[in-house]
């Protein structure tokens, strides 16, 4: 019989916390929602005692969540743990995870703390969550560093206060996966009480290791994987879920383990995430990268061509890749785009349709041929923030002789409306000064990049911006067959958002 693995996301925590990987409450949502119906068995939905915005997303994500569990980090105080119960009240299944670090450096040199103080806050934090959820997780942050006796002694004091699974982390992706699936079954093995909880591992990837070290963990008997959608994180990021999920599945006569998920979201579950965060996935990426399936070899086309199975060990349908290319075009009725957006595991609900629908029709008259990743960006369109400033109209004029000027008139949302035309270097900047200008703010354009969604002059531009102001940061993104004017959404879509989070997310 196999065994199970449970698969703890933390996208939404870990993997948003990691620069230019920011989402708006709507996005991370929309993330929930996809982590709900891959069959993820939890959700880290964020980190309430660090903004009152990351409380109010995990209190969203706990009212919205039925299928998972929902977890909220704290660190190893009454006040972090209130915030997390409080963001976790209307979760269905809550999880406390609170964390501390346990390795000598840590302890020394950030905590100022002696091992024994942060056993001692260790144990009295678990007994303080315990008070308001049954299902608590310690963390010992930097665990691999640490001393493994001393790992084992405070697993040992929070199993017996109450802590139902316990976490090793490799924090800083040091660890070797020969040497970390040893560690994990001599920690494992020899800890007091480990029956009664269970063993975590979350691993970053500084050495491009967090996988192989959690597939190591897991043959060494670790019960729970912590990971991210396409691997995102601090830094080089955290195991991707996908990557073990499918070396689980491709090599389960190995393994003998399992998860929960439905690897046919895996595809579509990659795209949202890049496209909330704006980072993309490198070609060559393992499973999700656009090239993970592509065979560019005459004789690897051959040999596909003859047997997939001689060039791939997992079939893109597997993780959802559809198979039926299909492009949608003028003709293409309501059912057929509904089809095809369930093809691509975006299941959009009837009022969300209409809105689509209405965007497909407008570009094709515009195009011929409608891809998938135009629908996936029409798709995407339809989870942003609600609109402080929406675009009326807009225009540029600019030359090598002229130098660029630009014309935009926004109107607010209480109805007034704002006409501006400034000069710039370059049209964008003209755009975005005038932008500026009306809005009264000129945030710092941290990202602005600009991209062809499919081949060809008809294609459409997809649009990505950053902005930062007072140490908070944006994002926006927008799509449309005119470069300009996908710029001007996008750079409007990041206001809107910064807007919206600085009227305290009622804008
Ligand atoms: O990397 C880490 O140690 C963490 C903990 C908070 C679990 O993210
Ligand atoms: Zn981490």
């Amino acid at each position: 019989m196999s065994r199970n693995i449970i698969v703890f996301d933390t996208t939404l925590r870990d993997g948003e916390q990691a620069p230019g990987c920011g989402m708006n409450v709507r996005e991370k949502l929309e993330v929930a929602k996809k982590l709900e119906k891959l069959g993820v068995d939890v959700i880290e939905a964020g980190f309430p005692a660090s903004s009152s915005g990351d409380l109010d997303s995990v209190k969203a994500i706990a009212g919205m969540v039925k299928n998972c569990t929902v977890a909220g980090l704290c660190r190893c105080g009454e006040a972090d743990v209130d915030a997390a119960r409080e963001a976790l009240t209307h979760a269905e299944s809550p999880r406390l995870h609170v964390f501390l670090a346990t390795s000598p450096i840590h302890l020394e040199y950030k905590l100022k703390m002696t091992p024994e103080a942060a056993l001692e806050q260790a144990v009295a934090a678990v007994k303080y969550a315990k008070k308001f959820c049954n299902d608590v997780e310690f963390s010992a942050e930097d665990a691999f560093r640490s001393d493994p006796d001393f790992v084992r002694a405070i697993f040992g004091a929070v199993i017996e206060a109450g802590a139902l699974t316990v976490n090793f982390p490799d924090t800083v992706g040091y660890a070797l996966p020969g040497e970390f699936g040893e560690r994990v079954r001599s920690i494992r093995e020899r800890t007091p009480g480990m029956e009664k909880a269970r063993f975590s591992v979350h691993c970053h990837n500084d050495l491009g290791l967090a996988v192989a070290n959690s597939i190591a963990a897991i043959q060494n008997g670790a019960d729970q994987v912590e990971c991210t959608i396409n691997g995102i994180g601090e830094r080089a990021g955290n195991a991707s879920l996908e990557e073990i999920v499918m070396a689980l599945r491709v090599r389960k006569d190995f393994f003998g383990a399992e998860t929960r998920i439905d690897a046919t979201q895996i595809y579509a579950a990659s795209r949202l995430v890049s496209q909330v965060t704006g980072v993309k996935v490198q070609p060559n990426k393992a499973v999700v990268g656009e090239n993970a399936f592509a065979h560019e070899a005459g004789i690897h086309q051959h040999g596909v061509l003859a047997n997939p199975a001689t060039y791939e060990i997992m079939t893109p349908e597997s993780i959802g890749i559809p198979k039926n290319r299909m492009v949608l075009g003028k003709h293409s009725g309501k059912h057929a785009l509904a089809d095809r957006l369930a093809d691509l595991g975006l299941s959009v609900d009837t009022e969300t349709l209409e809105k689509v629908f209405v965007a497909f029709k407008d570009l094709s008259d515009k195009k011929k041929a409608v891809s998938d990743r135009d629908l996936e960006a029409l798709a995407m369109d339809t989870i942003q923030i609600p609109e402080t400033w929406k675009l009326d109209h807009w225009a540029v004029n600019t030359g090598s002789a002229l130098g660029a000027s630009g014309t935009i008139r926004l109107v607010h949302k209480d109805g007034s409306a704002r006409k501006l035309v400034t000069l710039g270097d370059g049209p964008i900047d003209a755009i975005f000064l005038a932008i500026n200008h009306i809005i009264g703010k000129s945030p710092e354009l941290e990202l602005y990049e600009i991209g062809a969604i499919t081949g060809g002059s008809a294609s459409q531009g997809e649009t990505m911006v950053k902005i930062a102001l007072n140490g908070r940061r944006w994002n926006g993104r927008a799509v449309s067959t005119d470069v300009v004017e996908s710029s001007i959404k996008a750079y409007l879509a990041a206001i809107n958002a910064m807007e919206w989070d600085l009227a305290g997310g009622r804008g």
